[in-house]
């Protein structure tokens, strides 16, 4: 079961799942407009014998629903990644975020706790909770949130080890640093440059305003992290483990790469403008993935300049084709 489903990593985790033969029964909002466009790729209608895909309306603030479905469905091995995301957003909606972050991952695990106890949990934790302590990070690093996200994410995770603890769950923290793909949501900082880069290229766009480019962040790429998900609930016994490259860059390295790679020059288009900017910000984030690489052999493949490089094809080819969206889904 994968909780925020429809989002970038629930996208890549399902088609990760499907592949290895799992069942799969995700949880969606109800919405007024569609918001399953990252996985209608792998949509099954519900009169199909014997689907993989099962889709479960829900929202992360509705306990009964989330012990009614755990009740019945059982499952093996549960991914919680459902969350307000974005930490930018996280000063403008606190509470919002502390509730659907951080209280409602105490939801799913008293659910877990009443009627699934046999379930794996998969926390999506973050190194958002480092925060202000210095890089390179690593599970013993103390938290340092800077943002009610991050706030959030430290509640979760604590409670995700309470549980743990108290009542002998396997429940495991993924402390995953920055993961990006062409999936990622149009507004986190990889995919607003490329998807600027993209339209500076065919004359649809001329400037692109952002805030701080000189953070400092260690970017993954997503269908990587996704595995690493899956191998944590392998392992003999529920732990914590950051999930990272170890290699840092800048904003403005990430900036130079996907520009360059459309064969523009950045410096032409940019400009700061102060409301990207937060009212406290985390300057850099490098994480150290030692002790995930020990325990599994996992690694990180792609840097982030090539990911920048890989992401700006990707939106061009998008905007280039907008009706072949599936297809595009399908092969990034
Ligand atoms: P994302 O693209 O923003 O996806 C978030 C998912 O949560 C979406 O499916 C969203 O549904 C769902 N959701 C939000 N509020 C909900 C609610 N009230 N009830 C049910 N579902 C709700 O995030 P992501 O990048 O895939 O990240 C997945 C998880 O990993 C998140 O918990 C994030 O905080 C954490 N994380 C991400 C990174 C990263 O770099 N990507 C790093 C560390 C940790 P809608 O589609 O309907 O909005
Ligand atoms: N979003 C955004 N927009 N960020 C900007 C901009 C802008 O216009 N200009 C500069 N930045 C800077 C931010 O200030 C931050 O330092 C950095 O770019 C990255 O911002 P985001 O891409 O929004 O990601 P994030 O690091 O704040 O949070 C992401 O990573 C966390 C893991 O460390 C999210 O995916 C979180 O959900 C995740 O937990």
């Amino acid at each position: 079961m994968i909780t925020g489903i429809t989002g970038q990593d629930g996208s890549y985790l399902a088609e990760f799942l499907l592949h290895k033969g799992y069942e799969v029964h995700g949880l969606i909002r109800r919405a007024s407009t569609f918001n399953t466009q990252r996985i209608d790729h792998l949509f099954q209608d519900p009169h199909t014998k014997d689907k993989k895909l099962i889709l479960h309306y829900g929202d992360m603030s509705d306990a009964s629903r989330l012990t009614t479905l755990l009740a019945t469905i059982q499952p093996d091995e549960i991914y919680h990644l459902a969350a307000q995301s974005h930490v930018r957003v996280s000063f403008d909606e606190p509470e919002h975020t502390g509730d659907v972050t951080g209280l409602a991952t105490t939801r799913i695990l008293e659910a877990i706790r009443l009627v699934s106890l046999h379930s794996k949990f998969y926390q999506a934790s973050s190194s958002e909770m480092f925060g202000a302590a210095p890089p390179p990070q690593h599970e013993e690093t103390p938290f340092y949130p800077r943002s009610p996200y991050g706030a959030a994410k430290v509640y979760s995770y604590w409670l995700t080890r309470n549980y743990r603890e108290a009542y002998g769950m396997f429940a495991t923290n993924g402390i995953l640093f920055n993961h990006e793909s062409p999936r990622r949501g149009e507004t986190f900082v990889t995919r607003k440059i490329t998807r600027a880069a993209a339209s500076i290229k065919l004359g649809l766009q001329d400037k692109l305003f952002l805030g701080n480019l000189d953070s400092i962040r260690d970017w993954g790429y997503a269908p990587e992290y996704v595995e690493a998900m899956w191998l944590m609930l392998q392992a003999d016994e529920p732990d914590d483990f950051v999930v990272a490259t170890g290699v840092s860059a800048t904003v403005k390295d990430f900036l130079e790469a996907s520009f360059e790679s459309l064969d523009l020059d950045w410096t032409k288009s940019v400009e700061i403008d102060p409301i990207y900017l937060r009212p406290t910000e985390v300057d850099a984030l490098v994480g150290d993935p030692s002790k995930i690489t020990k325990a599994t052999s996992w690694t990180a493949e792609t840097s982030a300049l090539q990911l920048a490089r890989k992401m700006a094809q990707a939106d061009l080819e998008l905007l280039n084709n907008p009706k072949f969206l599936d297809e595009f889904w399908w092969r990034y």
